[in-house]
């Protein structure tokens, strides 16, 4: 029969919850009782903590936290946290870190920290002159009104920066937005900005319904939120060196590695197909560092590809160009990100990822996550143009396929070893998983 829905779920105990869940979708509900316990923290208060992270947490769901060492930016050296499932990506990232530690590091620096957000609202009115006129001559009133909210952000650099009318009417009748920018410092800033919005546009409707004639229509607000799209809060990170010091090792010459390095860039800059995958593999980075910071990665994978795309056609977020015996290298892309708020001073794992990079600011973090993006997309497009993305990838993965294979870790080691200078394959590690273990391979194809 099928599970009847549930009422008042959120409301019933985590115990509760689990006994539901695990009676109507669990095969094996003592097995999936245990495993869901397992993956509890074993200190209450931390446990309590992400319980109350989100809506019914019944668990956990742990991802690897691992670091990544030697990035020297702008002659600092950092280790940096990342959190990522995928096996090959911290590697990757420390390679490009050793790399380039012998080539004078990275340079990051931040273009700028504009955030914005807007009043969406329909106004069906004739006179626009008159709504320009109310807005320009009563614009004080939304600093005003949003004092109490904005004192705190004031008093630390930050608040509103700029208000604006936008007439956008000829892409829906009657639509037009309350455009606003923040400082919003070294958060994020998005309850902030929405908080301000909200006030913003409760003073716009009272405004214009008070002050329009009889026969004028009222205000509806649509909606008041931030936009995610921060093409303003901008960050830029680069890489240089001379041709003849590139000495990549792979046995192809300094001036033909850096051709096809730019040849790859320019590739992925004009087609889209390859640009999406050039751009994840950037994002394999700059996502592993935002989620180890706690910060919001659906935000920034947005903003990121909306970026991208911003002159109408997807493209690469990276560059390169050879400039007469230099290879250079950059990246330039939208980052809203904070250091305090949200759970940055909540996650012990997050905590320790801050402690690990020094305490960034904002500021610094949006320089060292754009790092992070361009050596992520340095070591892809280096071995892409050289060894084939396969060798390393498999040798990284070799591990989980062993783990799927339940081999022991003698195994392991003996079959790492075989690999050594062979290239990985699934079906080449079932193979040699299977002689060392004396049985046969349909055996293996049967269970998996
Ligand atoms: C895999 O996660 C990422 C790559 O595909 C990126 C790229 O192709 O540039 C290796």
């Amino acid at each position: 029969m099928e599970t009847q829905p549930v009422k008042g779920f959120s409301k019933l105990s985590k115990e509760a919850k689990i006994e539901w869940i695990i009676q109507n979708y669990s095969n094996k509900p003592e097995e999936s009782l245990q495993m869901l316990s397992g993956y509890w923290h074993t200190q209450p208060e931390v446990q309590k903590l992400h319980d109350e992270f989100i809506e019914n947490t019944i668990s956990n769901f742990y991802m690897p936290f691992g670091v990544a060492p030697n990035f020297l930016i702008n002659n600092k050296m950092y280790v940096v946290p990342m959190a990522i499932e995928e096996s090959s990506v911290v590697a990757a990232a420390s390679k490009s870190a050793n790399f380039w530690l012998d080539r004078g590091g990275f340079r990051s620096e931040v273009v700028g920290m504009v955030k914005v957000g807007h009043v969406h609202f329909i106004w069906e009115g004739s006179d626009i002159d008159w709504l320009n006129d109310l807005f320009e001559h009563q614009k004080n009133l939304f600093y005003e009104h949003t004092n109490a909210l904005t004192k705190n952000m004031r008093a630390r650099g930050g608040g509103i920066l700029d208000i604006s009318l936008l007439n956008k009417n000829e892409f829906e009748p009657g639509y037009f937005q309350l455009e606003v920018k923040f400082d919003t410092r070294d958060s994020m800033g998005a309850n902030f900005i929405n908080s301000c919005l909200e006030e913003i546009a409760k003073t716009w409707k009272t405004l214009v319904d008070e002050r329009k004639a009889s026969d004028q229509p009222e205000v509806t607000i649509v909606m008041s939120i931030l936009s995610n799209f921060t093409p303003e809060c901008l960050v830029r990170a680069e890489v240089s060196c001379k041709i003849d010091d590139i000495n990549e090792g792979s046995g192809i010459g300094n001036l033909e590695f850096a051709e096809k390095f730019c040849r790859a860039i320019r590739i992925a800059s004009i087609e889209p197909y390859r640009a999406v995958t050039h751009n994840k593999g950037i994002m394999n980075g700059v996502d592993a560092v935002i989620i180890a910071t706690g910060n919001d990665f659906r935000a920034t994978e947005a903003c990121a590809h909306a970026f991208a795309a911003k002159n109408g056609r997807y493209t690469s977020l990276t560059h390169a160009s050879i400039e007469n015996d230099t290879f250079r290298f950059w990246i330039e892309m939208p980052l809203s990100i904070g250091t305090v708020g949200g759970i940055t001073s909540l996650h012990p794992m997050v905590k320790f990822a801050h402690e690990l990079l020094g305490y960034p600011n904002a500021s610094d973090l949006m320089e060292i996550v754009a790092v992070a993006g361009l050596a992520q997309n340095f070591s892809a497009v280096r071995s892409l143009i050289t060894s084939g993305i396969q060798k390393g990838h498999m040798k990284m993965h070799l591990l989980n396929i062993l783990n799927q294979l339940e081999a022991t870790d003698q195994e392991k080691i003996e079959i790492v070893n075989f690999f050594k200078d062979k290239i990985v394959s699934f079906s080449a590690a079932v193979e040699i998983f299977c002689k060392i273990r004396g049985i046969s391979v349909e055996s293996i194809s049967a269970k998996h």
